[in-house]
């Protein structure tokens, strides 16, 4: 099981020009718990998961970790809402994922072999990453995830170029690495059945604001904002 944590966000603002985009007084994210992320286009949902992930700089706040473990300790797993897939190999794609860990050749094949299964891409593993459709792209992006030792995982709407299949078969796969890790799950979604089925808690944001934070079905049943509930009158569960 991975360490015991809580990622803590304090005042954080990010702005373009004079438009603030996300701004979050305070919010407590827990280890072992998977959160969904959830509000309309716009809402900062991105511009959240990229200031967790450290690939953007927010104006001023500050994100910071408490537990058995230090901020440095902490090891981020982040997937873009639009993944990069490199023109070489898929598998090559999942090793680079776990290339500095220092590990044997044969546990790499091994682990690469095992994400690319669990995500369903174990046939195509020796195409080119230029050659994949949208949904196969995003598959190979979570089996780069699945191959790392994460504590945290941001995941940006993962599967929503996938069908039906595929999502449900990558929502498994990500259950399986929680209940073997322990590892904070956050991830941005669209779909309101997706969040009740991966996540426990959910949390929406409005204008960059978090308006509602919750047990995931209290949340989407009984929103107590008017904002949340004028976002969720549109969500059919
Ligand atoms: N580089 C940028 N310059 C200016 N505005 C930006 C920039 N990046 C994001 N924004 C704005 O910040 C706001 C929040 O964007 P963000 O991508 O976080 O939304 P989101 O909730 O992820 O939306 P979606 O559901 O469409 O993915 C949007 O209005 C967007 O136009
Ligand atoms: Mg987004």
């Amino acid at each position: 099981m991975s360490r015991r944590f809580s990622v803590l966000v304090e005042g954080l603002r990010k702005q373009y020009g004079n438009r603030v985009v996300l701004s979050i007084d305070s919010l407590a994210l827990d280890s072992g718990v998977s959160y969904a992320l959830i509000g309309s286009n716009g809402s900062g949902k991105t511009t959240l998961l990229r200031a967790l992930a450290g690939t953007s700089k927010p104006n001023v706040g500050v994100i910071d970790v408490s537990g058995v473990v230090t901020r440095n300790q902490v090891r981020v797993g982040y997937m873009p809402q639009k993944p990069y897939v490199f023109g070489y190999s898929v598998e090559k794609n999942v090793a680079m994922a776990i290339a500095s860990a220092g590990l044997p050749k044969q546990e790499v094949d091994r682990r690469v072999a095992d994400a690319l299964s669990a995500v369903g891409m174990g046939e195509l593993a020796r195409a080119r990453g230029n050659t994949l459709s949208g949904g196969e792209a995003q598959r190979v992006a979570l089996a780069r995830i699945l191959v790392s030792d994460l504590d945290v995982m941001l995941l940006d709407e993962p599967t929503a170029s996938m069908d039906i299949a595929g999502t449900l078969q990558v929502e498994s796969a990500l259950a399986d690495y929680r209940l073997r890790t322990g590892c904070l799950m956050l991830v941005a979604t669209h779909a309101p059945a997706q969040a009740k089925r991966i996540a426990d808690q959910a949390i929406m944001l409005h204008e960059g604001r978090l308006v509602e934070q919750g047990a995931v079905g209290e949340v989407l049943e009984h929103p107590v904002t008017e904002e949340g509930r004028s976002f969720l009158s549109y969500w059919q569960l």
